[in-house]
């Protein structure tokens, strides 16, 4: 059968995990997908990197939109982050036709509703589970696996770099600046770790999920938002003593006069789950009237947790392109909602 051809638009920390998890689980995907799901072209700046990556059968340019506008791309892959060509290129994949992965979450938390705006007019769908919580598959389990439920609030550690700054300053006394610097080492951090240490990251995160939680647009200037560049060495020490441990913590629910959202460092008693989830680890709980509280736990950062996000859309969206027009089901798009802009 046809592959279905990817164009990958960065071959940094995500761009790489998510060419090598292709290449090695190919037969694997294959058999779920459908059909084979190929990387035929890839753009980056560094074009070595991206050849030594990708292979010698993937184009390898450094023009995003070459990309984009090749005809014979038929999903691409945004792995560039920021807003500025990265916004530019999942326009104008959109405006060709094409279906849009990416794992951008500030694209996606402060532009989502002009893309999928235009994702629908052009019947395209734009995918973006690895934009919340790396590799927890968090996006289908709000939007498919509770989907019967209304859903009270979400909380969770969504930023791996800081829970990871947390929890070696707390087990092994490290400087805050030190733990930053190993972050990045790991490819954990944003380009500007500032997103991560002052909480916008992790708001970008919560944005997105509220949004989907409770059938709202994404709202997030409206996001209260306080990090943990503020933290020293004594404040996690005093809350340990204390029988408590300090995380970043993000939270929205229903309110009676709107929709909360709000992320800031929190005291978590030691025994609670929550509490214990250490490193680049991630978690989110989710409350619904139906089901009562969930909690999904897993890795919130780095190349081969998030690809295995990327994969994942990847594959819904080539089951897509393979059933039958009449019964395809846009479920990954973006729904668009009526509602008014609630106040927060
Ligand atoms: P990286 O910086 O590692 O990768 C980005 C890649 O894009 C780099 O290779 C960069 O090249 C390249 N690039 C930048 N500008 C251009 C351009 N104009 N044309 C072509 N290539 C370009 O970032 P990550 O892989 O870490 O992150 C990518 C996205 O995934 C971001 O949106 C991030 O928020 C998101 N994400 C990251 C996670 C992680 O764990 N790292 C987890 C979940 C989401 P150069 O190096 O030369 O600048
Ligand atoms: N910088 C982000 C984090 C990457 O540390 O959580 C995953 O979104």
């Amino acid at each position: 059968m046809k592959p279905i051809y990817v164009g990958l638009c960065g071959v940094g920390t995500v761009g790489g995990g998510t060419a090598t998890v292709l290449k090695r689980n190919a037969e694997e995907i294959a058999r779920r997908a459908g059909r084979p799901i190929v990387v035929k072209m890839a753009a980056n700046r560094d074009l070595d990197r991206a050849r030594e990556v990708c292979g010698s059968d993937v184009t390898i340019v450094d023009d995003a939109f070459a990309v984009v506008n090749n005809p014979d791309i038929d999903i691409v892959v945004e792995l560039i982050g920021g807003t500025t060509i990265a916004k530019d290129i999942v326009l104008k994949a959109i405006e060709n036709g094409k279906h849009v992965v990416t794992a951008n979450k500030k694209l996606i938390a402060e532009y989502g509703n002009e893309i999928f705006a235009r994702a629908q007019e052009k019947g395209v769908i734009v995918a973006f589970e690895a934009a919340v919580a790396g590799g927890i598959p968090i996006i289908k389990a709000l939007r498919e696996g509770l989907t019967a439920n209304k859903i009270e609030w979400v909380a969770g550690i969504i930023n791996g770099t800081s829970n990871f700054i947390l929890t070696e300053m707390r087990d092994k006394g490290l400087a805050f600046a030190d733990v930053l610097a190993e972050a990045q080492r790991l490819g954990y951090a944003e380009a500007d770790p500032t997103f991560d240490i002052e909480g916008h990251d992790a708001a970008h995160k919560l944005t997105i999920m509220s949004a989907i939680a409770f059938g709202i647009p994404v709202q997030f200037d409206k996001a209260y938002l306080e990090g943990i560049s503020k933290l020293d060495a004594t404040d996690i020490k005093y809350a340990m003593e204390l029988g408590y441990r300090i995380k970043l913590l993000g939270v929205t629910r229903r309110r009676e006069n709107g929709i909360e959202l709000r992320v800031a460092p929190t005291l978590i008693p030691q025994k609670r789950l929550i509490a214990n989830v250490d490193g680049v680890m991630n978690a989110v709980l989710v409350k619904g009237d139906a089901v009562g509280a969930t909690l999904y736990y897993g890795p919130g950062a780095g190349a081969e947790p998030t690809a295995s996000s990327v994969i994942a859309d990847l594959v819904d969206i080539t089951r897509l392109h393979t059933a039958d027009p009449e019964h395809r089901v846009p479920h990954l798009a973006f729904q668009p909602t009526q509602l008014a802009d609630l106040p927060i």
